[in-house]
């Protein structure tokens, strides 16, 4: 059994799970389904956006053959293009490429509505993103009737800012259950994560290795940091364990993505590991507020300022 977190409508989602957002169409099915069956995750994170569902699909009805369903958690997450009364469509087509019946989260990837339709990330003439005139507030109640009609059994939100959390917690009758956000040593968040937790919502980690690599040429690589990789030396575990139990104990869900066997059991060990209180006090002191992930660069608007 994994480390759970209990959500605040009595759910538990596990405190490690497998993120699969670059993770491509050829390696994804096999990943799944080493993940789940051989190495014991039992929470996978998906969205639509990530164009991997259906070989994610053909995993979970290998998977499901062996282990019920109701052993694994799974998120998927809501396109910015499928809003307000588009979404109960595009949680269907998300079911069925999952090849499941429910999800055990679904969340609005961003918030922020494109115009409904094919088109994935609508920039206009200069280049900016263009938004729809479909507040969160329509959205959100669409996804409430998700979990009335038991499609979904918890809804939350992805890359929310503290204000945009403040207003949908005033209109919500059936609360966010989790914010998932880029968190890292980098980026630790610390005070949004207190607002969550005052308000009761879990957050859960992406990218809580670093997007080691990076996304942009000048982005720094903190599985190279010499703090992190002083404190795996002394745990004899790897740099990516020490980030990922990092974000276990400070009670944040990690999801971290790999497609490599070898990598995909370690990170799954880090659950093992136990950081003292000088550990976690070097780890906090890296926070420099950096972003790997910010949609500035894409979108052209300052979604995070
Ligand atoms: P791969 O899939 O080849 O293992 P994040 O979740 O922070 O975005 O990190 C994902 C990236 O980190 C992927 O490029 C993944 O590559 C790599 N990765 C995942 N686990 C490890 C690990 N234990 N050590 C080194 N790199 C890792």
């Amino acid at each position: 059994m994994t480390q759970t977190l209990r959500l605040n409508n009595g759910n538990e989602i596990p405190s490690i799970g497998i993120g699969t957002w670059k993770a491509d169409r050829e390696s994804v099915q096999e990943a799944v389904e080493y993940a789940v069956l051989e190495v014991g995750y039992r929470h996978i994170d998906c969205a639509s956006i990530y164009g991997n569902q259906k070989e994610i699909g053909k995993a979970f009805r290998n998977i499901f053959k062996k282990i019920p369903r109701e052993e694994v958690f799974i998120t998927s997450k809501l396109w910015s293009n499928k809003h307000g009364t588009a979404t109960e469509n595009a949680l269907k087509n998300t079911l069925s490429d999952l090849q499941i019946d429910y999800l055990d989260l679904y969340l609005i990837h961003w918030a922020i509505a494109f115009p409904v339709g094919e088109e994935l990330e609508p920039l206009d003439e200069n280049g900016i993103i263009q938004s729809a005139n479909i507040p969160i507030q329509e959205t959100w109640k669409e996804m409430e009737n998700l979990v009335k009609k038991k499609l979904v059994k918890s809804i939350g939100v992805a890359n929310f800012t503290t204000s945009s959390l403040v207003d949908l917690l005033s209109y919500a009758k059936i609360k966010p259950v989790t914010n998932q956000i880029e968190l890292h040593p980098y980026n630790s968040q610390a005070e949004l994560i207190d607002f969550m937790t005052y308000n009761d919502l879990v957050a859960t980690a992406y990218s809580p290795l670093g997007t080691p690599g990076g996304i942009k040429d000048e982005d720094p690589i903190l599985m190279q940091d010499d703090a992190v990789k002083k404190i795996a030396k002394k745990h004899k575990a790897t740099e990516a364990q020490i980030l990922l139990a990092w974000g276990m104990q400070r009670g944040t869900s990690v999801i971290p993505k790999s497609t490599n066997k070898k990598r995909i059991s370690e990170n799954f060990a880090s659950t093992e590991i136990s950081l003292n209180e000088d550990d976690i006090e070097v780890l906090d002191s890296l926070n420099a507020n950096y972003r790997f992930v910010d949609p500035n660069g894409w979108w052209g608007i300052p979604y995070f300022s």
